[in-house]
């Protein structure tokens, strides 16, 4: 258990504040926030001149996940150093599943990748691929034993993930009654299968053609019908790595109309586009994501969703693949480049740079969109989230000033590149604590594989009061 620690002279920013107070840490919570706090027992740690924000946490990621016929090279133990460094003191990881086995066997296999080696906390989302009888009868226990309360449905990757939308209703319609958020992987699989069949029948094998065989309106259509099938269900739906105008245009139109329905986007689509997939010597290969990057112009819309609301979190999308070996697969083929990037370390700093910094969105929005509306989103807060007495200590340090260049040789991840090579940016964690302890002091890793611990969820809607262990319904 982590002793007493007291940190002053920092500026506290939660979603909703912005102030300067001294925090007293007893053991894994936060015990006091006050003025000119002292403690006789505690050490003292000086943060001045930086912000003190809530952990961020990553609502999704994919550590150490086979996929396009290799595995992630991160897994939980790098996966989490690197997140840590950037600010992130929780991930939501996707657990995957198979069609006829078992749901608690694929939840075992991602406790037994996760177990002795994750640095920070934990938890998971469960990947439905079928809907049937024998999963309606494990999925109560997934909620209650498993604390797993968000439900992943993939609408793409034709013969691997894509379920269809019978499956997609029967799962909106069980996540209402068994209080869980569904999250949907948005593009329609089917248009994109006819369209990539048809480039490569025509000789079209460069990385670019990954993005041009999954234009705009294959995401905005199955957006759309998502959204369109959550109303009908009258249930909750989380979609994931919104990409483009599209996507953000029909999400926008459901909630004015009262679906509930939520929005993440990633670092990728705010600060990279399309032209990048054209980079020579099949470089292309390392910007390809699912949804592809966009036009340029993309990027503004989805800014602005962030400043207005309609889009309110920011998700790594962490799937990364060495360049040599891994995205290489794909040359001749880009089918066959593994789609992903890597993502969980920067995603923090570059919403605060791109973001913060550039004017786009306030201070408090930020930590809303990194940590405290995805806390509130998938069951975590007010134990994860904020800063406020009786939450668990997950604090970021953060030098708001520190200006640095991004780049594959000084980053944690395990790959071999850094999509953001060469990019300057302005604003760093200096130290991370996690339930009281540190995992970065200084810039320095001192945390532990195996120390992050696997956070059961509270149902979609529901919320725990501190100290007191009582769950609301709202
Ligand atoms: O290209 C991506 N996004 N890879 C990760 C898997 C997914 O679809 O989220
Ligand atoms: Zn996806
Ligand atoms: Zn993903």
């Amino acid at each position: 258990m982590a002793a007493k620690k007291l940190i002053k002279n920092g500026i506290i920013v939660t979603a909703s504040d912005q102030y300067e107070a001294d925090i007293l840490i007893d053991g894994e919570t936060i015990s006091s926030i006050g003025f000119n706090l002292s403690s006789a027992d505690a050490e003292v740690i000086d943060a001045k001149g930086c912000y003190i924000f809530p952990g961020a946490i990553d609502p999704h990621t994919h550590l150490d996940m086979p996929f396009g016929g290799t595995v992630t090279k991160d897994d939980f133990e790098s996966g989490t150093m690197a997140a840590a460094f950037g600010g992130t003191t929780s991930i939501i990881d996707f657990c995957l599943t198979e069609k006829g086995r078992p749901l608690q066997d694929a939840i075992k296999t991602w406790h037994d990748k996760s177990k002795d080696k994750a640095v920070i906390d934990y938890s998971f989302h469960l990947m439905i691929g079928e809907m049937n009888e024998t999963v309606l009868k494990e999925l109560p226990q997934v909620i209650e034993k498993e604390g797993i309360t968000s439900f992943k449905v993939f609408m793409a990757y034709k013969n691997v993930f894509q379920a269809d939308d019978a499956t997609l209703f029967h799962t909106l319609k069980a996540a209402k009654d068994l209080g869980a958020l569904v999250m949907v992987h948005a593009e329609n699989g089917d248009v994109i299968d006819y369209l990539t069949k048809e480039a490569l029948e025509n000789g079209n094998t460069d990385p670019i053609y990954h993005a041009l065989t999954r234009p705009p309106e294959v995401e905005g259509e199955a957006t759309g019908r998502a959204a369109q099938l959550t109303s009908l269900a009258d249930s909750q739906l989380y979609v994931v790595h919104v990409s483009c105008a599209e996507a953000v245009e029909k999400i926008a139109e459901a909630r004015n109309k009262g679906v509930e329905i939520w929005g993440e986007t990633c670092p990728q689509y705010l600060a990279l586009d399309k032209t990048y997939l054209e980079k020579p010597n099949f470089e292309g290969a390392k910007y390809v994501w699912s949804p592809p990057l966009r036009d340029k112009w993309h990027q503004e819309v989805l800014w602005n969703a962030l400043k207005s609301g309609q889009l309110q979190t920011l998700g790594s999308d962490q799937c990364s693949f060495d360049f040599e070996g891994q995205k290489t697969l794909g040359k001749g083929d880009f089918t066959k480049i593994p789609n992903g990037g890597p993502m969980i370390e920067d995603r923090v700093s570059i919403l605060f740079s791109e973001g913060v910094k550039k004017g786009r969105i306030s201070i408090n929005q930020f930590v809303d969109i990194v940590s405290t509306r995805v806390a509130k989103l998938f069951g975590m807060f007010p134990k994860k989230g904020t800063i406020s007495v009786g939450a668990d200590a997950d604090i970021v340090i953060f030098d708001p000033n520190h200006e640095r260049v991004i780049s594959a040789s000084t980053h944690h991840m395990a790959v071999d590149y850094n999509a953001f090579e060469g990019m300057k940016i302005t604003g760093e964690p200096v130290s991370v604590l996690v339930r009281g302890d540190f995992v970065v002091r200084d810039k320095q890793f001192v945390g532990k594989a195996g120390n992050g611990q696997y956070i059961k969820r509270n149902k979609y809607g529901a919320t725990s009061q501190l100290k007191q262990n009582q769950t609301l319904s709202i």
